[in-house]
């Protein structure tokens, strides 16, 4: 590198942008405290007490090329030689531990082992034949919320429908699958990611820990037709998937199986209805559900950033030197908000075309229950508004309550009356 191309680089402002997302104001309006990110530069350097120093991309040119690019890394372990971020070093468990050993933090060749021994069950065309069983349980759910005078639609439709899913394409048992979700909703609490928060709910890591040994036990013993018996197959099989390697693979596949798109239906429902004009026109032509689901992952971003990428050589980004070991925080509701990549970005469009969100990510990683998570919010949301031409908000939207959080962006509840009002 030339002096003079190293005296042109610019410096990247500084900011905890962990701490600007969590703000309750910043989950309510995406829109604004992306753009305001967006305009303090493509890059900004970020520091947190339990992540260490990370530069944040803003921009989406900068985030699609950095999604493709081979010379980063998911696996930290690929920058320090074995050494361990902040998180690995803590002796408590944790989620970051427990996603270690699975194909989202790995990199070539362990990445595609793993992802070769799950990705046959979520072609398009396998995922397409559970159709009719996500048709049969959406309508349950909603003759069972039918009977109820308000409705949360988070937890009676937006969460059961992917949890009930994903549990039974693993084969969990019923009892066990909201002991999952309530120990996954403590662990995964931003309240839970400082070092207190860490200590007090250090019983719910063991807890889930403990959780998922039984289930894969309860499967080595009592074999059945489902993903997880293939997986402890495999395992027993030797060479194909070690025993940290298939916790951690049940872990990532229960987790986010239903984690992401329950905020797919809650925020896509809430945009719909704070869009009038756009929940009118879905209603006249359902024929542009395909479309509006794609539009609803665009501009309500239910995952709002990727696990870290790790530098494994001197890069330049927009013009910031980014020296080998950095960390990067890719932030994909930025880039699906960047104006200079979608004209009009900061509105709700069901039509726009060609829309090449980053929802689901890009390249080597990207989303592996991406077939799944569309057909699920493809039946969800017609089938709710063709059954009840009344849904409406039951509660001022000041009173709309976000889950804490940088990573994932859902609601903590989603009030609707589902008859029309006076
Ligand atoms: C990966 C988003 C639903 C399983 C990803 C990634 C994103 C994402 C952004 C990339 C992670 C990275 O690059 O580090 C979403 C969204 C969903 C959704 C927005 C719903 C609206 C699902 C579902 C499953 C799933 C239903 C079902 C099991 C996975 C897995 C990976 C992944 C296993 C890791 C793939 C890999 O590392 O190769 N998802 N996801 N996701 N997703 Fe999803």
């Amino acid at each position: 590198m030339s002096i003079a191309f190293e005296s042109a680089m610019n410096e990247p402002v500084s900011l905890n942008v962990q701490r600007e997302l969590e703000k309750p104001e910043a989950r309510a309006d995406l829109v604004a405290v992306y753009a305001r990110l967006r305009r303090l530069g493509p890059v900004i350097r970020s520091r947190s007490l339990l992540f260490g120093e990370s530069l944040v991309l803003t921009r989406y040119e900068d985030v699609v090329s950095a999604l493709k690019d081979p010379r980063l890394a998911s696996d930290r372990r690929s920058i320090t030689d074995g050494g361990k971020g902040p998180l690995e070093r803590w002796w408590m468990p944790n989620v970051i531990k427990l996603l270690l050993d699975s194909m989202v933090m790995k990199d070539p060749p362990d990445h595609r082992r793993l992802r070769n021994l799950v990705q046959k069950a979520f072609t398009p065309a396998r995922v397409e034949a559970l159709s009719g069983r996500v048709e049969r349980i959406t309508e349950e759910l909603l003759d069972a919320a039918a009977r109820k005078p308000v409705v949360d639609l988070i937890a009676d439709l937006a969460l059961p429908l992917p949890l009930t899913v994903i549990s039974e394409m693993l084969g969990v048992p019923g009892p066990e699958r909201m002991q999952f979700r309530k120990l996954l909703a403590r662990v995964v609490d931003p309240g839970s990611q400082n070092p207190v928060g860490f200590v007090l709910n250090y019983p719910h890591m063991v807890r889930l820990n403990r959780l998922l040994r039984r289930l894969v036990q309860l499967r080595r013993e009592q074999p059945g037709d489902d993903l997880m018996t293939a997986l402890v197959q495999a395992e027993e099989g030797g060479d194909r998937l070690g025993e940290d390697e298939l916790i951690s693979m049940v872990f990532l596949l229960l987790f986010a199986g239903h984690e992401t798109t329950v905020n797919l239906i809650g925020n896509g429902v809430l945009a719909l209805l704070q869009h009038p004009d756009q929940l009118r026109l879905l209603r006249d032509r359902p024929e542009l559900i395909d479309g509006a689901i794609e539009e609803l992952l665009r501009f309500t971003n239910p995952v709002g950033t990727v696990s870290p990428r790790f530098v494994r050589e001197d890069l330049e980004i927009a013009g910031v030197r980014v020296p080998k070991g950095s960390t990067l925080t890719l932030l994909l509701a930025s880039a699906n908000l960047d104006e200079a990549a979608f004209a009009g970005a900061d509105g709700l469009d069901i039509t726009r075309s060609p829309n090449r969100h980053v929802s689901f990510g890009l390249g080597a990683h990207y989303c592996l229950g991406a077939p799944l998570a569309r057909i699920e919010a493809r039946v969800a949301i017609p089938a709710l508004l063709r059954r009840f031409p009344g849904l409406r908000l039951a509660v001022p939207p000041a009173a709309i309550r976000w889950r804490p959080g940088m990573g994932l962006r859902g609601l903590e509840a989603l009030p609707v009356s589902l008859s029309p009002g006076d």
